[in-house]
């Protein structure tokens, strides 16, 4: 599949008076055309940090890039003037953040929300800006959206919310579409509702998605193709499919076990034994080794490098060195 967005060897570190925190320490993955591609991990490994880098959106100071490229049709976003990247922001690739209940404004109502997307975006007047918005509204699954354009964030629920979100960045209609986890605090039906909505966005208007989530289940219902991380880098990534067949890395086998399974064990969650290191000082090998039940003696020592399962499955661990 062509790819339309590169992220290559990116490094985004936070400065912090405990040292420098390596967020994200030389991640590389692709979103293809009209693909959906769900960057997974436990919280804290850096997949809000990766995503905030694409557009440039790490509040700096703390956060600076430190390496890489974001290419996206030829262009590095990383280096390109902030003129383009205002346009290819507004037009091309969107962003809805992790927390809808601060990325709202509570004292303006939501339609005038959408609208000034809209307006500033594709330049439409008021009238056709409402109607645009309604339009969204609507398209996203939010009931009366003519009446409750009208509407502040309060008196909206967490899911309700969650779908103003995705209308506001649907708004410029994007090729890419980033979430950061969007269904994270929504429960088990509104959930499996707004991953329909993404499903939809990827049948109907061939979107690329890039999907954030620290749940294998939801990247079981929607991914083609999953980047797994761990400690701010990539451990396994492959084709959906591939990867829950057969995953390789222990931190992926690991936290496939962490999924419910009614059949298995009496439906307990076998959790992955220890936390996240510092990324301040994290081990010199493998950042998985303290953790790792299946480790090797070089685990320690030696960062392992890319291993190839198959020729777009691949995994970051000594124990599959060919
Ligand atoms: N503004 C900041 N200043 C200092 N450290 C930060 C800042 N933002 C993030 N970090 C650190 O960077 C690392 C990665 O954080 P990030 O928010 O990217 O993780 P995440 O995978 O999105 O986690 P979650 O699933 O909880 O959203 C963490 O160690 C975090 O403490
Ligand atoms: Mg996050």
């Amino acid at each position: 599949m062509d790819s339309l967005l590169d992220v290559h060897d990116l490094k985004a570190y936070f400065n912090t008076r405990y040292g420098e925190v390596k967020a994200v320490d030389g991640v590389s993955f692709n979103v293809g055309h009209g693909e959906t591609v769900c960057l997974v991990g436990e919280s804290g490994c850096g997949k809000t940090t990766a995503a905030l880098s694409i557009l440039r959106l790490l509040d700096s100071p703390p956060g600076r890039i430190a390496g890489g490229k974001i290419i996206y049709k030829n262009e590095d976003l990383l280096t390109c003037s902030m003129n383009r990247l205002r346009e290819i922001r507004g037009n091309n690739i969107a962003m809805i953040f992790q927390d809808p209940m601060t990325s709202l404004n509570p004292v303006l109502k939501l339609g005038s929300q959408i609208t000034e997307q809209i307006r500033l975006h594709l330049g439409l007047n008021e009238h056709d800006a409402m109607a645009r918005s309604i339009e969204l509204m609507e398209q996203v699954g939010i009931p009366r959206a003519r009446e409750r354009v009208n509407d502040y964030p309060h008196q909206f629920s967490g899911g309700m919310k969650q779908r103003v979100m995705i209308a506001a960045a649907l708004s410029c209609n994007p090729e890419i579409l980033i979430a950061d986890e969007p269904t994270t605090a929504l429960d088990t039906t509104v959930k499996a509702q707004i991953l329909d909505i993404f499903e939809g966005l990827k049948k109907e208007k061939n979107m690329s998605i890039l999907f954030i989530t620290h749940d294998f289940g939801t990247v079981a219902a929607i991914a083609d193709r999953v980047v797994v991380m761990y400690g701010g880098r990539v451990v396994e990534t492959g084709p959906a499919t591939d990867v829950f067949a057969n995953p390789h890395h222990p931190y992926t086998i690991g936290l496939m076990k962490c999924l419910p399974n009614i059949e298995a064990e009496g439906g307990r969650l076998t959790p992955i034994p220890g936390t996240i290191p510092s990324l301040i000082n994290p081990p010199k090998g493998c950042i998985f080794q303290p953790r790792c039940d299946m480790g090797l003696e070089m685990c320690a020592n030696e960062y392992p490098g890319e291993h190839f399962v198959s020729a777009r499955h691949s995994v970051f661990c000594h124990l599959h060195r060919t």
